[in-house]
C-alpha cells in the first residue's frame, strides 16, 4: 500500500536563458494511499511528465518524490512497486496473450501456480478468456490495449497503479465498462490508483478526487463536486463542466453585484464587501430565463439553442455580444426573442485574476 508524496518537485527538461523551462512547476502534492485520483488537463500542461517522475522514468530536475515516507527520487522504475500503463498498447507480438500477461509474473520469478491463477483472473476480469492461447499481434488495438492493462493488474505486490490515458484506443461503448472495472478493482486491492486523462468525464466518474493542471502546475484538486461548485481558479470552470462556466465583467460595490453596468442583485457572498472590478462566474446550470424583467435579472436576446433532448443548451446576448450560456429543461423562446436571465445568488463566484476571491 502507498501514500505518494512530492516535496518541492518540479522538471525542466531545458533552459532559457540559463533559467529552467518548467514543465512542471515546483509544487507539493499528496497522493493518499488507496485513493483513486485523476490527473486532469489539457495536452503539454505536465501530466505524464508528473506521472513519469512518480514511476521512475524520469529523474525530476528539482525535488524529492517519497513513497511511504521513504524517499525514492533516485530509485529506478523496477525497484518501485508501481505498475504503468501507457496511451498505446505494449505488448510482445509474437508471446501469446496468456504469456503477455504473465510476463511480469515470470519476472519476479512466481510459482506457476499462482502465475495460472492470477493470469487467469485478470483474463477474466477484462473478458480475455477466450482469446489467451492467440498470439498477441493478431489482436485488435483495443484488444492488445486491454492485454497492457492486464499486465498492469497481474501483479500482487504493486502498491501503485500509473495509468497514462490507457482508454484512447479503446471503443466508447467498452470505455465506459472498463471505467467501472477499473474503479472497482483499485478499491478492492487498496491500490493507489492515478490516471491521467485530457477527458473530463472520464476523471469525473473514475475518481475520488480530480487534480487539475494546467501549463505546468496544478491549479486545484478536490471531488468533482468541489471542482464544480468551488472553482478556485478560471481555468477550472472552464475546463470542468460543459457547456464551460460562464465569465462576465462585472464589479462589487458596497455589496452590490453588477454585470455590464447592470445590478444583479445583493448577493450574500458580496455582503458588505467592495471588490471592484472582478469577473463574475456562474455555471450554466444555474442561470434561468424569465419572461418578465425582475429585480436583480439582466435583459437579454435567445441567439441559439442546440436541443439535447432532455434540456437545452441556451446562448443568450447580454449586449455588446457578452454571450451567456445556461442549460434549461424548459421550453425556451425561440430565437431572436427578448428574456430575462436570472443567476442563482448563492451559486455566483468572482474572481480576480484568474482567482477566486474567497
Ligand atoms: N522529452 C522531452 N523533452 C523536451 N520537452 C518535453 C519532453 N517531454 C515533454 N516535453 C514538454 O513538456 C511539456 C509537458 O509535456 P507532457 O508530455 O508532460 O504533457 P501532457 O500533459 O502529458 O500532454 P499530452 O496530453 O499531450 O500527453 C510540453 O510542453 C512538452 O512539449
Ligand atoms: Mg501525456
Amino acid at each position: 500500500m502507498a501514500k505518494i508524496e512530492l516535496r518541492g518537485l518540479g522538471h525542466s527538461y531545458n533552459t532559457v536563458d540559463g533559467k529552467p523551462n518548467y514543465a512542471l512547476h515546483p509544487l507539493d502534492l499528496t497522493w493518499e494511499d488507496g485513493g483513486t485520483y485523476a490527473l486532469l488537463g489539457p495536452s503539454g500542461c505536465g501530466k505524464s511528465t508528473m506521472l513519469n517522475i512518480i514511476s521512475g522514468l524520469l529523474m525530476p530536475s528539482e525535488g524529492r518524490v517519497l513513497i511511504n515516507g521513504i524517499d525514492v527520487t533516485s530509485v529506478g522504475a523496477v525497484k518501485r512497486n508501481i505498475a504503468q500503463v501507457f496511451q498505446f498498447p505494449v505488448v510482445y507480438p509474437s508471446k501469446t496473450v496468456f504469456e503477455n500477461l504473465a510476463f511480469p509474473l515470470r519476472c519476479r520469478n512466481t510459482p506457476k501456480g499462482e502465475i495460472d491463477r492470477r493470469v487467469n483472473e485478470v483474463a477474466s476480469l477484462l473478458n480475455l478468456d477466450g482469446v489467451l492461447q492467440k498470439p498477441a499481434r493478431k489482436l485488435t488495438p483495443d484488444l492488445k490495449q486491454l492485454i497492457s492493462l492486464g499486465r498492469g493488474l497481474v501483479r500482487d505486490d504493486v502498491a501503485v497503479i500509473l495509468m497514462d490515458e490507457p482508454l484512447t484506443v479503446i471503443d466508447p461503448q467498452l470505455k465506459f465498462s472498463l471505467r467501472r472495472k477499473l474503479r472497482d478493482i483499485s478499491a478492492r486491492h487498496g491500490h493507489t490508483l492515478v490516471y491521467v486523462t485530457h477527458d473530463q468525464n472520464e476523471a469525473m466518474t473514475l475518481a475520488e478526487q480530480v487534480v487539475v493542471m494546467d501549463h505546468g502546475r496544478v491549479v486545484q484538486m478536490g471531488s468533482p463536486q468541489a471542482l464544480f461548485e468551488e472553482p478556485v481558479h478560471r481555468h477550472v470552470g472552464y475546463f470542468i463542466g460543459s457547456p464551460a462556466m460562464n465569465f462576465l465583467e462585472g464589479r462589487v460595490d458596497g455589496g452590490k453585484v453588477s454585470v455590464l453596468g447592470r445590478e444583479v442583485g445583493a448577493l450574500r457572498s458580496a455582503e458588505g464587501r467592495s471588490l471592484g472590478e472582478v469577473v463574475v462566474g456562474i455555471r450554466p446550470e444555474f442561470v434561468t430565463l424569465t419572461d418578465t424583467p425582475q429585480a436583480g435579472t439582466l435583459p437579454a436576446t435567445v441567439m441559439d439553442i442546440q436541443d439535447m433532448g432532455c434540456f437545452a443548451i441556451v446562448s443568450a446576448d447580454l449586449g455588446n455580444s457578452t454571450i451567456v450560456k445556461l442549460r434549461t429543461p424548459h421550453h425556451v423562446p425561440p430565437v431572436g426573442a427578448a428574456t430575462n436571465l436570472a443567476f442563482t445568488p448563492e451559486k455566483v463566484r468572482f474572481y480576480k485574476d484568474n482567482w477566486l476571491v474567497s
